[in-house]
């Protein structure tokens, strides 16, 4: 196994790694936010709660969801890492590359909006995630198909917030420039670039990481208006 901690060590397998946790994170945000989409209907939480049951108890589900959490581990300490070695590497080029880059200042900023990112997991996490495992949720029957634990009221209570919804508006632009630039870094490392295809590649890469966390954005303005009348 030693070959394995080798090349997980070198520079190109830190970064393999960072693409291959990137791309499963970007994967679970599209199913995410399908998921989450349920909370635009008009059904007082009916589906999204089918739907948060089934995820939280279905054991494939819950294997991905294992995944889940250490890619998110893996991805943040591996940025550390990668961040503090390149530094130790050329201190003061880092300095000069970093005032006079071509590339543009999300590029280069990269550690901020992860961070901005991370700081929105933890107070989502505590929210919702805490809450449907370990809190004292109510619980909903629907048409005797059983109980459901009814998390769409938690979400809804948090989005009658103003604050609470602008920090999702804030972290989903931070979300949205990390994975503009993201999303074509993990393919270039991959060695996945072409004349015919990496401009397809930037393309798609463009619009996912706007439309994604529009959408993601959405939910609590939505919810929000809704709230108010
Ligand atoms: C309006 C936007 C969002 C809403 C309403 C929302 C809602 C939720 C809810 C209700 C849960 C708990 C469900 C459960 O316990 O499995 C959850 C879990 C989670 N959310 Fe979100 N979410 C949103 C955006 C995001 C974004 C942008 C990210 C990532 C950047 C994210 C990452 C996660 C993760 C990693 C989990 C844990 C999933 C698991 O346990 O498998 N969420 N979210």
């Amino acid at each position: 196994m030693s070959w394995l901690t080798e090349a997980l060590k070198s520079s190109l397998g830190r970064k393999l790694v960072m693409s291959f946790t990137g791309l499963f994170l970007i994967l679970f945000l599209v199913g995410h936010m399908l998921g989450n989409t349920l909370l635009f209907f008009d059904d007082g939480g009916q589906a999204f709660n089918e739907y948060a049951r089934f995820m939280t108890s279905t054991p494939i589900i819950q294997a991905l969801s294992l995944v889940t959490y250490a890619s998110i581990i893996i991805h943040a300490v591996y940025s550390i890492v990668i961040t503090r070695i390149n530094r130790r590497a050329r201190p003061i080029q880092y300095a000069l590359n970093k005032a006079s880059a071509s590339s543009p200042w999300y590029s280069r900023n990269m550690g901020i909006l992860g961070t901005i990112v991370l700081i929105f997991l933890v107070v989502h996490f505590r929210s919702f995630w805490y809450e449907m495992r370990f809190g004292q949720l109510p619980v909903v029957n629907y048409d005797g198909s059983g109980e459901f634990k009814d998390l769409y009221s938690i979400v809804a209570e948090s989005f009658k917030q103003w604050w609470y919804v602008l920090l999702y508006v804030v972290a989903m632009i931070g979300l949205a420039f990390h994975l503009s630039h993201g999303f074509k870094s993990a393919f270039q490392t991959l060695g996945l670039t072409h004349k015919k295809y990496t401009p397809l590649i930037e393309g798609v890469g463009l619009w996912f990481s706007i439309v994604v966390p529009t959408i993601f954005a959405l939910i609590p303005v939505v919810m929000f208006i809704k709230s108010l009348g």
